[in-house]
């Protein structure tokens, strides 16, 4: 249990204390009694009171004179004192109480009540304060958990952020030698496939061969083999490449129309086996972009390739494109949209498409046709695509309803291309860009 508050009765008269004492029990306070100045002072300094009744005239030390020297101590000096006088009827009287120190007056008779309720003000005024200092107290306390919990916190960030930095070194590590790994197989491959390729044209040519056909076709089959592993080592390179941001864009004037004419003519055999269509529309009109050759050639064979794939016989293939003005950066994008019959693709792989080795189908009929219908390539082609289109500072994304190889929804392949890359590059104008399209796609409906 806490301690009752202290309250100081000082008085030279013994009948004095007597009757203060008889009041105040009234109050659940701990009364201590000073006879003197000099006793009050000692008592003062040893205990803590939440106020002193202090009569004034005393021999030796009157009452002005204790709350001089209790003012002027720091451990007493803020001491509320009540004097308690006969000759406080006066407003000099009460002038020169204040002046001592005095915070209240009480006159000699004094009426118990009035006793009573003064020292309850001061009595409220101790308990508030205290109050205010557990609170303070609390605070403190709080305080110093919250400053323990944040360097905890603290401590457990830089952990967690030095295990991250090295989990990032090592992976980082791991896809170097990844990389290498990659990097390496292919040189090695190179040299032994362009013998193969290379002795197998020398056979093709050869009399013996070349006039059977059993064998012509058979040293034929060789020739294709080959040169479908040195397109998936040539893949990979890329990749390795493109993961690296290793990859050399020679940027120079180039007509998409060109471009598509070219890839007519190369896939027109494979579609007219297939029998499927493959129109080119719209082309011609749109402005020149500035763009890599070489690698935006292998973005559109590929995604054409795929069109051919993926689509049944008798299937059409259409390639359109247009303009994206962009206000502004009067350089401007081109869309090229490439849409199939075919299967179409579930949404869920909308994104993983474009993720390396991903196919939608299972890899067990994996066959070496590039043409045929679902003939099963690696799934490096779309990363193939993405890296370079997103190197030139575009966009490539899929839209299908869907997959069904009844029903054939068909896929559309869109690809956002700036027309100067290297002034449209930051990623927010392509951003721009890719809303116009979108906007005005929902406008078509
Ligand atoms: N036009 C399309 N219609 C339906 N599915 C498609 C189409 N294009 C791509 N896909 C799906 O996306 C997958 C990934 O395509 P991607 O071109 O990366 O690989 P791939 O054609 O299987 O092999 P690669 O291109 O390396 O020879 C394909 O396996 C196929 O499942
Ligand atoms: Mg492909």
């Amino acid at each position: 249990m806490s301690e009752q508050p202290k309250i100081l009765i000082v008085d030279d008269k013994a009948e004095n204390l007597f009757t203060l004492e008889r009041v105040l029990r009234k109050l659940p306070v701990t009364i201590i009694q000073a006879n003197s100045g000099a006793a009050a002072l000692a008592l003062a300094l040893e205990h803590s009171f939440f106020v002193a009744i202090v009569d004034v005239q005393m021999p030796e030390m009157d009452g002005y004179e204790l709350v001089e020297l209790l003012r002027g101590n720091e451990t007493t000096a803020i001491l509320p004192v009540i004097f308690v006088s006969a000759i406080f009827s006066d407003e000099y009287h009460h002038r020169k109480g204040y002046d001592a120190g005095a915070v209240d007056f009480l006159s000699k008779p004094f009426v118990p009540e009035i006793l009573l309720s003064k020292v309850r003000v001061f009595l409220d005024l101790y308990r508030q304060r205290q109050r205010l200092q557990e609170v303070v107290a609390q605070l403190n306390s709080v305080n110093v958990e919250v400053i323990a919990l944040n360097e905890t916190l603290e401590r457990k960030v830089r952990e967690r952020t030095a295990a991250m930095e090295r989990a990032y070194d090592e992976l980082a590590l791991l896809d170097r030698s990844k990389s290498d790994f990659i990097e390496i197989i292919s040189h090695e491959l190179r040299t032994p496939l362009s013998l193969v390729v290379g002795y197998s044209e020398i056979l093709l040519e050869t009399p013996l061969i070349a006039g059977n056909e059993r064998y012509r076709q058979q040293v034929q089959t060789i020739v294709n083999g080959a040169d479908r592993i040195s397109e998936i080592v040539a893949s990979m390179l890329d990749i390795v490449r493109i993961d690296s941001r290793a990859l050399k864009l020679d940027y120079q004037p180039l007509s998409l129309a060109s471009l598509f004419a070219g890839q007519q003519q190369l896939l027109a055999k494979a579609c007219h086996e297939r029998n499927l269509t493959l129109t080119v529309d719209g082309l011609d009109v749109l402005p020149e972009i500035e763009a890599d050759m070489g690698n935006l050639v292998k973005v559109f064979n590929n995604l054409l390739l795929n069109a051919i794939k993926y689509t049944p016989d008798g299937g059409a293939i259409t390639v359109s494109g247009r303009y994206v003005p962009l206000d502004g950066v009067a350089q401007g994008f081109v869309e090229i949209i490439i849409s199939d019959t075919g299967i179409g693709i579930d949404p869920t792989a909308h994104d993983l498409i474009f993720t390396t080795f991903f196919q939608v189908g299972p890899v067990a009929f994996h066959s070496s046709g590039k043409t045929k219908f679902k003939g099963g390539g690696p799934g490096l082609g779309l990363t193939v695509a993405r890296g370079i289109v997103e190197a030139h500072g575009g966009k490539i994304w899929v839209e299908s309803p869907g997959y069904d190889e009844t029903t054939c929804p068909g896929s559309e392949f869109h690809v956002l291309l700036p027309l100067h890359p290297g002034l449209t590059k930051p990623a927010a104008v392509t951003q721009r860009a890719l809303e116009l399209v979108s906007v005005s796609t929902d406008d078509k409906g």
